[in-house]
């Protein structure tokens, strides 16, 4: 049997150039399993922590020491000789081993490190897909809730829509934009491939960059790979992008949808009441093709939220991301309140593989549309395609360019091939 024999886990770079946690899995057999952890920019505050040394001289603080030594020393003891197939066993295995509730101890960039690498290692044991494998958990897992229960289920693999980041603002750039993200959402056929989808994106992009510089506007580029440009209202951002899709002919709803990502800020600060700002996205939805809006109020605002949800206009996906947090309990709260009809799913908002799996369960379970995401800190870790296709996930939101970014959706492509062969 491969058992564990070995968990080694370093510091390397993410995507901006600041250290994470990348954490190998060796088994018995010699074969390696390597995964990294990546990082929030604009966090929710009640995130799985993350641990950094702080030592303020050194990378600004940033250094992960701490996390790798709870890896070596702390997590790999505990693991060492069991199966990697086990994957229920050894999650719950590193959720006692740290004890509180938010990963406080052994923080969450030690511990979705090693969950995932193991969860690749039991692919490999298991001699499945890795997208597979992670299907076939989802639908065993067993998901107890105070008020019910999800047995076994038989959701399909499948290829999400993806959501490209082409226009950032809010925290990921220093432009007055107050939104963080404006996503292009393509829409094709069944019968059409997943190529075609990164085909109105990255033509999409390209327009955009035209206009950008006939505009005189600088093509300089955000944390997630989409334009930075000084693009100060939302209005303008959509128009852009909007332009940009029409001019390879692309036609809204028929061939795409656009998304927005507040991050929690008032699109402008003339507005204060909690109706203007349902009003304003209302007349914005009217205006423009939105078919998502994430995190349109604060996190702590749950009456906006349950009051946007009523009110939203048909075909808006009103997103939760940093009031979710990617936390069993949020979620199912913020469902059973009405509070979202769609759900960001980050898996370092929570720490291990089971309970990812167990939060889109719930929201499957629930018909809230699930939208796996990447982080504005990421790594060339693919791990999320995977985690999309098992999970049936409605959309994969992630950048269209960069290596960090293309990780995703090139393994996409490599996915949807194996899939087109089987059938
Ligand atoms: P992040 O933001 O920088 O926290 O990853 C991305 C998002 O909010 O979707
Ligand atoms: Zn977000």
């Amino acid at each position: 049997m491969a058992l564990i024999r070995k968990i080694n886990a370093r510091q390397i770079l993410n995507s901006r150039g600041l250290p994470t946690v990348e954490a190998v899995v060796l088994l018995e057999n010699d074969q390696q399993f390597t995964a990294s952890c990546p990082t929030g920019i604009s966090r929710g505050t009640r995130e799985a922590i993350e641990l950094t040394d702080k030592d303020f001289a050194r990378f600004r603080g940033r250094e992960v020491n701490t996390a790798i030594r709870k890896i070596n020393e702390i997590i790999f003891p505990v693991l060492r000789g069991t199966n990697p197939i086990e994957q229920g066993l050894i999650d719950r295995k590193i959720i006692d081993l740290d004890g509180t509730p938010n990963l406080a101890n052994l923080g969450v960039n030690a511990v979705l490190p090693v969950s995932t690498a193991v969860a690749k290692a039991g692919a490999s044991v298991a001699k499945q897909h890795f997208f597979a494998y992670l299907n076939h958990y989802f639908n065993e897992l067993i998901v107890e809730l105070d008020d019910y229960k999800i047995d076994t289920t038989e959701y399909k693999h499948h290829i999400p829509r993806p959501a490209f980041v082409l226009i950032e603002g809010g925290q990921h750039t220093e432009s007055n934009q107050p939104f963080q993200e404006f996503l292009l959402i393509p829409k094709v056929s069944d019968n059409q491939s997943f190529w075609e989808q990164l085909r109105i994106g990255s033509e999409t992009f390209y327009n955009l960059k035209d206009i950008l510089i006939e505009r005189g506007l600088p093509c300089s580029y955000g944390e997630e790979g989409g334009f930075s440009s000084p693009v100060n209202t939302p209005e303008e951002a959509l128009d852009l992008i909007l332009s940009a899709a029409e001019k390879t002919g692309f036609t809204p709803y028929t061939d795409f949808t656009l998304g927005i990502d507040a991050a929690g800020a008032k699109p402008s600060d003339s507005l204060s009441s909690h109706e203007e700002i349902i009003n304003y996205y209302t007349a914005l939805k009217d205006k423009y093709p939105i078919e998502l809006i994430e995190d349109p109020f604060p996190e702590q605002d749950w009456a906006s939220w349950i009051d946007f949800v009523e009110m939203a206009p048909e075909g808006a996906l009103i997103v939760g991301d940093d009031f979710t947090v990617t936390n069993p309990e949020l979620v199912e709260q913020a469902i059973s309140r009405s509070a979202i009809s769609g759900l960001i799913i980050k898996p370092n908002q929570v720490g291990t593989i089971t309970d990812t799996l167990r939060v889109a369960k719930i929201a499957n379970y629930r018909e809230v549309k699930t939208v796996v995401s990447h982080r504005g800190g990421d790594t060339n870790d693919n791990f999320i395609a995977d985690l999309a296709v098992g999970v049936s996930a409605n959309f994969i939101k992630c950048g269209l360019t960069r290596g960090e970014r293309v990780a995703k959706y090139n393994r996409l492509l490599e996915i949807d091939a194996i899939i087109g062969q089987a059938s």
